[in-house]
């Protein structure tokens, strides 16, 4: 309920910083991997049909409830909720609009820091005629993964100055701020990605191996499988990515599109951020790290070393075999591109905070955007000094998997069902410049919120070694990956916090996950304050 001069500048601006929040380190970093570990091809046709029948719609879905709660004056996800029903309970649902972002900007800033430190790097010629297993130390060396608590100076100050700099952006504000950035970003990106795909496809054959060829790689990413349709864990991970890389059941798109005005289109817009998101990751995506890996070290190594350290520790060393000028070239494109992505979503990730603190505790800019930095600090500081301890999967898996699916199931079932899908498809539809296909109201109503529900229950209970089939004959075990499998700890043989005096990794994995409910805790207690206030108001 707040009366707010902020807003979007342009239709561009808004598209860029939409399709800026979408495209991210999990284009160029996450999918590529996914993909390799689930058969290359075999992963293309499951991660099409949850593009279509969930990513969507959820996109149509989120964009249409952030509008309708800014005409209200809401910003912020738990508030957007409270629009659109008369029940209380739903807006600390809308807590982990917050919490998601708060949660994986704490890990993904760090991410974000190495791609600046990276850029600057390889600016300066460091990798230069560097074998490729001392690349690889170098990462080592500067997260500091020595199996000891030790400080990595350069990390942590890179990190800082990164999170100075996505802060100082926030506290311009949306048009001044964000946008202004999306714009010269965005084609920046665009154009980065080009350069690095047209050096992977021309690779071709570099006869290092018999089967070292950038064409191999990319037929294996491209070339529709499907062997893997009954797959449930191809399915989920699948399903995982696409929420991750639209990011949708975040709050974030809420957010964003809540500056809208009432009779803006949003059918139009969500397709075109969407659809830019889907060829920065298809093609832009698919075509960087695994081909050129592939073309210089073969198809089994990368299959066998897929991982999203691949681009820190070996992308370096390949980019010198183009010669000195050329692995400048690509290593700044490659490592600056990594960066414009990362920073446009997490420009993105900070926007719910603000909107909320400014709206129900009429902080300034500058006060939302500082106590933002000082929260994220705080909250990124463990995954920084105990990266080797598993802190930062621990977020990841948490605020960067789990949350999104949970919440997504909870909006949808809020829109289709409580709110209901008439007035929802008007709000899809209303100040439309496209026609938006008649059948996808059923798809919201149903074919959605099943998807979706399928892919929570299946998480809950991941049979271990991803093996369905154990279900009906007896040899059911669940998987450490499972939801329920990670919350018991399931395949960890050492069950105590303490081991010979020292904290043991099952020490800091439960304490992250203390720090990420109290996280939970004391937002689900600032809007309990909001709603305080506003009764008092009434
Ligand atoms: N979509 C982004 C990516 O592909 C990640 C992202 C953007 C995100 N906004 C978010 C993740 C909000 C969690 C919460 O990298």
């Amino acid at each position: 309920m707040s009366k707010t001069n902020e807003g979007w500048g342009s239709r561009v601006g808004l598209i860029l910083a939409m399709a800026g929040n979408a495209v991210g380190l999990g284009n160029f970093l996450r999918f590529p991997v996914k993909a390799v570990q689930n058969g290359g091809g075999t992963f293309i046709i499951p991660y099409l049909v949850s593009f279509l029948l969930m990513g969507i719609p959820l996109l149509w879905v989120e964009w249409s409830m952030g509008r309708f709660g800014g005409r209200y004056g809401d910003h912020s996800t738990p508030f957007i909720l409270d629009n659109m029903t008369k029940k209380r309970f739903w807006k600390y649902f809308g807590v982990f609009g917050i919490f998601t972002n708060v949660g994986v900007i704490s890990y993904y800033t760090y991410i974000e820091s190495w791609t600046l430190s990276y850029t600057i790097k390889s600016l300066k010629g460091d990798f230069l005629g560097v074998p490729l297993n001392q690349v690889g130390e170098m990462f080592d060396h500067y997260v500091n993964i020595s199996g000891g608590i030790n400080l990595p100076t350069w990390g942590l100050l890179a990190f800082i100055v990164t999170l100075g700099i996505n802060i100082y952006i926030l506290s311009r504000g949306l048009s001044n701020g964000i946008e202004k950035v999306a714009k010269v970003a965005m084609p920046l990106l665009i154009i980065f990605g080009v350069f690095l795909a047209i050096m992977s496809i021309s690779l071709g054959a570099t006869g290092k191996c018999a089967d070292c060829n950038s064409h191999i790689g990319l037929n294996f990413l491209w070339k529709p499988d499907a062997k893997s349709l009954f797959n449930p864990t191809v399915w989920l991970e699948a399903a995982g990515q696409i929420f991750f890389t639209l990011s949708v059941g975040m709050g974030t798109i809420h957010c964003y599109s809540s500056y809208l005005r009432k009779r803006d289109d949003i059918a139009l817009n969500a397709m075109t951020a969407g659809w830019m998101n889907g060829f920065v990751e298809i093609v832009l995506g698919a075509s960087v790290v695994v081909p050129i890996a592939v073309g210089y070290l073969g198809l089994d190594w990368v299959v066998e070393n897929a991982g999203f350290m691949m681009a820190f520790k070996t992308m370096p060393f390949l980019f010198d075999q183009w010669g000195p000028a050329l692995a400048v070239m690509a290593g700044v494109a490659w490592f600056g591109l990594l960066f414009i992505a990362g920073i446009t979503s997490s420009l993105a990730m900070g926007t719910p905070w603000m909107g909320f603190m400014q709206d129900e505790f009429k902080w300034s800019r500058n006060k939302s955007a500082w106590t933002l930095g000082l929260l994220v600090l705080l909250m990124a500081l463990p995954t920084i000094l105990f990266f080797e301890y598993g802190v930062f999967d621990e977020y990841d898996y948490w605020t960067g998997t789990v949350s999104l699916v949970v919440f997504a199931l909870a909006e949808i079932i809020l829109f289709a069902w409580v709110f209901g899908i008439d007035k929802g498809w008007e709000e899809i539809t209303s100040g439309a410049d496209m026609k938006v296909p008649f059948v996808f109201k059923f798809v919201i109503k149903y074919i959605t919120p099943a998807f979706i529900l399928v892919i929570f229950l299946a998480s809950l209970i991941t049979p271990e070694g991803g093996d369905w089939s154990s279900i009906f004959n007896g040899n059911y075990k669940l998987s450490s990956q499972s939801i329920i499998g990670k919350i018991l700890h399931v395949g960890e043989t050492n069950k105590s916090w303490f081991v010979n005096g020292q904290p043991s990794k099952l020490f800091f994995i439960d304490m992250s996950r203390v720090l990420l409910i109290s996280l939970f805790a004391g937002i689900c207690f600032l809007v309990h304050q909001a709603q305080k206030q506003r009764s008092k108001l009434k």
